[in-house]
């Protein structure tokens, strides 16, 4: 990974507000009080639990616990590593960014996209030679067309151990190579194996065109029907989708969203070149960003099995939160979208797409069911159901446009509609604060959100967070506590290393910032600093705050006997009024 200078997170930091960057994912209401708050894009909610401090230059979710400064915010929802996310800001603010030496993990990464080209362009090649027939007869019978493989690079992973072991270690990659690239697998005899065999393969190309990683379809039936690539350092399921490659590039103005690799390759034959599949994973918050980047409405067209429909709901949900518009294709009598295209007809597959409602008229339409409009109470009722519902949107333009749908529907004021939707919208936001300020709790907040980070000893645990605060807000403090207090006292792993991690830098006489953090830190541990140094402190008594917390340590610790007196201790504490509120 690229180091880079201080000077230079510093400067990425200070161009990218926080505020303005995540309102670019995330509608923030406006200022109250001191942070802005918003729904959480890190985990599903109704009622906004995150926040973001403008003065602090943090974000922080009460729900999920996730936290951090505006780098730790773009490696989380862009999925990107520290280095990537300051880069990204770099670009955004057009800071020159630093020319990094090209260390060991680009040239692995170089390496591993040379490797899967190559290894893409010999399974492309096996389709097409004899060895081949078997791939081409499966496609013949899924009436894929030549130039429609060509299209999507289709190969087919011949039927043998070891054919594209051979191949590439005549083109000069190792076995370590190839094992971290997931192409060969391990025997338990020790020996290797290619991990696609007798498969279609189909490759998966990321939007810049890179080849990183491989799904493989069983010709015909058997277990499993796919078998994808396992994460490496340039593949992660989850965040990438199939098709996207050449999704990207149409003009449909939505991309329509597929359970199977063969039903976008139908897809795109008939003629909408704008499908694209998860990759056995269910849709993921990640892939929902990916797609939003493209086009703000999509079309679900899951299978209609039972599972398809679970699977769209989950889907609609994701992508809404995003304001992705979500359009749900109904069918009947065809399993899956190949099937009705072969069945019905290209033509037939448009209408559907056409007459499809939107997901929000659809969920309104079930509002009006269930009341008799024409009767006055019930009316109210309409209109308060719907109101709520309509409430919870996050853009501006979209609630109004919706009070007024719901206002000529019932027949009523626009007026008085949208009105009731703002202040519909006002009080969920309120509820959302008043649920914030509850839950600022010791009891609440005393765990780490992370399961991994949880604290054996939580009262230690308390004072340990005071001192890490302290530290983090006054670091003069330093020395003192280096005097007083050993990183072993400290009964949590995770505090004890920001502990360390802080001191160091202190020591080194550099700058004390969450931006000039994030390469020494986990993501969960980002997390637990802006949570520890997001609770009240007050500063006028630091010096004297902090000999209490490293007291409380050792006094749980059991280490230091000078302090036998622990009830004068704890009264003087107590006394104090201060310490952990
Ligand atoms: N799937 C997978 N890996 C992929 C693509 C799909 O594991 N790269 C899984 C999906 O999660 C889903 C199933 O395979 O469970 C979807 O298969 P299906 O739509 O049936 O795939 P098709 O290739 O279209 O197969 P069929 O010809 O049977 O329709
Ligand atoms: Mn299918």
């Amino acid at each position: 990974m690229p180091i880079y200078p201080d000077s230079f997170k510093t400067e990425v930091a200070e161009k990218n507000s926080i505020e303005d960057v995540i309102s670019e994912y995330v509608v923030l209401s406006k200022r109250s009080g001191t942070n802005r708050f918003g729904l959480c894009p890190f985990h599903n909610e109704k009622t906004p639990s995150f926040s973001v401090s403008p003065s602090r230059q943090f974000f922080h979710c009460f729900g999920c616990g996730k936290g951090g400064d505006v780098v730790t915010f773009i490696m989380e929802i862009e999925g990107l590593t520290y280095p990537e996310a300051l880069e990204f800001l770099a670009r955004r603010a057009n800071i020159p960014i630093p020319v990094a030496d090209n260390d060991a993990e680009t040239k692995k990464r170089a390496r591993m996209y040379a490797l899967n080209k190559d290894a893409a362009r010999y399974f492309y090649e096996k389709l097409r030679s004899p060895e081949g027939e078997a791939g081409r007869r499966y496609i013949a019978s899924r009436k894929i067309s030549a130039a429609t493989a060509t299209n999507f690079g289709l190969g087919y992973a011949p039927d043998s151990w070891t054919s594209l072991y051979d191949a590439m270690r005549a083109k000069g990659y190792s076995e370590l190579e190839m094992l971290d690239a997931d192409l060969i697998r391990k025997g338990k005899n020790g020996g290797f194996y290619d991990t696609f065999r007798n498969r279609l393969v189909f490759p998966v190309i990321d939007t810049t065109g890179k080849v990183i990683g491989f799904s493989g379809r069983i010709l015909g039936d058997g277990e499993p029907k796919y078998l994808n690539t396992k994460e490496t350092l340039v593949f992660n399921k989850g965040r990438n989708l199939f098709g996207l490659n050449l999704a990207k590039k149409s003009k449909a103005g939505y991309i329509i969203l597929v359970e199977g690799n063969v039903d976008v390759v139908s897809l795109h034959q008939a003629g909408f070149d704008s499908a694209v599949a998860s990759l056995g994973t269910s849709f993921t918050d990640e892939q929902a960003r990916l797609i939003s980047r493209y086009t703000d409405e999509v079309v679900l067209a899951y299978d209609s099995d039972g599972a398809g429909l679970k699977a769209a709901q989950r889907g609609i949900g994701i992508l809404e939160k995003l304001n992705v518009k979500v359009k749900v294709l109904r069918w009947e009598g065809a399993k899956d979208p190949d099937d009705f295209i072969k069945l019905k007809g290209p033509g037939a597959f448009r209408n559907l797409i056409e007459n499809s409602e939107s997901q929000i008229d659809y969920r309104l339409l079930n509002i009006k069911n269930k009341y008799d409009l024409s009767i006055a109470e019930q009316k109210v009722d309409y209109l308060k159901e719907c109101t709520r519902l309509v409430a919870e949107f996050p853009g501006n333009v979209e609630r109004q446009v919706y009070a007024i749908r719901v206002a000529e529907i019932a027949g009523v004021g626009q007026e008085a509609v949208i009105k009731e939707v703002e202040d519909q919208r006002k009080r969920l936001l309120r509820g959302a604060r008043a649920r914030t300020e509850r839950e600022i709790r010791p009891e609440k907040l005393a765990q780490p959100a992370e399961r991994d980070l949880r604290y054996d000893n939580p009262e230690s645990a308390v004072a340990e967070e005071g001192v890490v605060r302290l530290l983090f807000l006054e670091p003069s403090l330093a020395g003192k506590t280096r005097e007083k207090l050993e990183s072993d006292d400290f009964t949590s792993e995770a505090l004890k290393h920001l502990y360390t991690v802080i001191l160091s830098r202190i020591d080194e006489h550099r700058a004390l910032s969450l931006s000039l953090l994030g390469d020494e830190l986990s993501g969960a541990e980002m997390s637990l600093l802006v949570n520890v140094i997001s609770k009240p402190e007050t500063l006028s008594s630091a010096s004297d705050t902090i000999d209490d917390y490293i007291l409380k340590i050792k006094e749980r610790n059991g280490r230091d006997s000078s302090f036998s007196d622990l009830k004068g201790l704890a009264d003087k504490m107590k006394n104090k009024g201060k310490g952990y509120k």
